[in-house]
């Protein structure tokens, strides 16, 4: 029955509404979704105004989206629900910890072989990344795919400068292990940076009196045949933000060493550096496929 409603009966009779879909979990969770949605109206009292406010918000958070500028994803990020899903579905400690995904992954990234520079000539303090893959019995995973991006020294993504730099991909790269599940590249030294606060999402921060801030990292997702892909970053342990991650998605678990050398010493790639630069290595462990 959908008539004649009142504040007691409507949830029953939308809920009841979708008894009728095909698939089970589709059906359970609406059915959960229209619960909470309106017991939260039911408990703050949602005013009319409030509700058309949320509405706007959320169709002001559409309007900015696009594929380089993935407003929804900053939205679950600041609210923490992206990583309350990787919790839920991550983290028996056998394989390295994940973390969420962010909205700067971009699918036009471009190819690269090991050792190459990935900084796309954007300038910064040189950084050499050396990583191995490894199963949870601890042998090399050969031949996964590892996708890495990570921040300009002045805490920029390369989409978020795509005029400077004519759209070209920058500071990102997919990589492949070798043999023995190494990948290695060269590139420039991130930095810690504000979520982008110029949208929607901006405003919730501002009103919460929130720190925008994200501490510095590298992102990583590794894909490879038999094993479960893993989203990760890698941090600085003396960040300034890194206990006050505005996305939540900072772990202690994942601190590297970004160590640093002098000019004149001898960088990975056999080359007597003119200048500082820093250097970062870490092993990831991926999980067996489940089930
Ligand atoms: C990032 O690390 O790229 C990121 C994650 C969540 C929100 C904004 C940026
Ligand atoms: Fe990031």
């Amino acid at each position: 029955m959908s008539i004649d409603l009142t504040e007691k009966t409507i949830t029953a009779a939308v809920q009841q509404t979708f008894e009728g879909a095909k698939d089970e979990r589709t059906r359970e969770l609406f059915v959960a979704l229209v619960r909470h949605l309106h017991d939260f109206a039911r408990d703050m009292r949602l005013t009319g105004e409030e509700w058309f406010t949320a509405v706007d918000f959320l169709e002001r958070v559409g309007h900015i989206s696009s594929p380089t500028r993935q407003e929804f994803v900053l939205l679950s990020d600041i609210l923490g629900l992206s990583v309350l899903v990787d919790q839920i579905n991550h983290g028996d400690g056998s394989a390295t910890d994940s973390t969420l995904l962010g909205p700067f992954f971009v699918e036009g990234r471009p190819r690269a072989e090991n050792g190459s520079d990935i900084s796309g000539g954007v300038t910064g303090m040189p950084m050499f990344f050396h990583g191995t893959v490894v199963d949870t019995e601890g042998q090399p995973v050969v031949g996964a795919s590892v996708d890495t991006w990570h921040s300009d020294s002045e805490g920029f993504y390369d989409v978020q400068q795509a005029d400077e730099l004519d759209g070209s991909p920058a500071m990102r790269a997919l990589l492949t292990t070798d043999g023995d599940g190494h990948f290695w590249y060269r590139s420039i030294t991130p930095r810690y940076y504000p979520v982008p606060t110029d949208g929607p999402c901006g405003e919730i921060l501002r009103a919460a009196g929130r720190s925008p801030m994200r501490p510095e990292h590298i992102h990583f997702w590794f894909h490879a045949e038999g094993h479960e892909s893993l989203i990760t970053m890698l941090f600085r342990g003396d960040d300034p933000y890194l206990e006050n991650d505005a996305v939540f998605g900072a772990k202690r678990a994942l601190v590297a060493d970004f160590v640093q050398h002098e000019t004149g010493e001898t960088a990975p790639d056999g080359s007597v550096m003119p200048e500082p630069f820093q250097t970062v290595e870490w092993t990831f462990t991926l999980a067996s496929h489940r089930g």
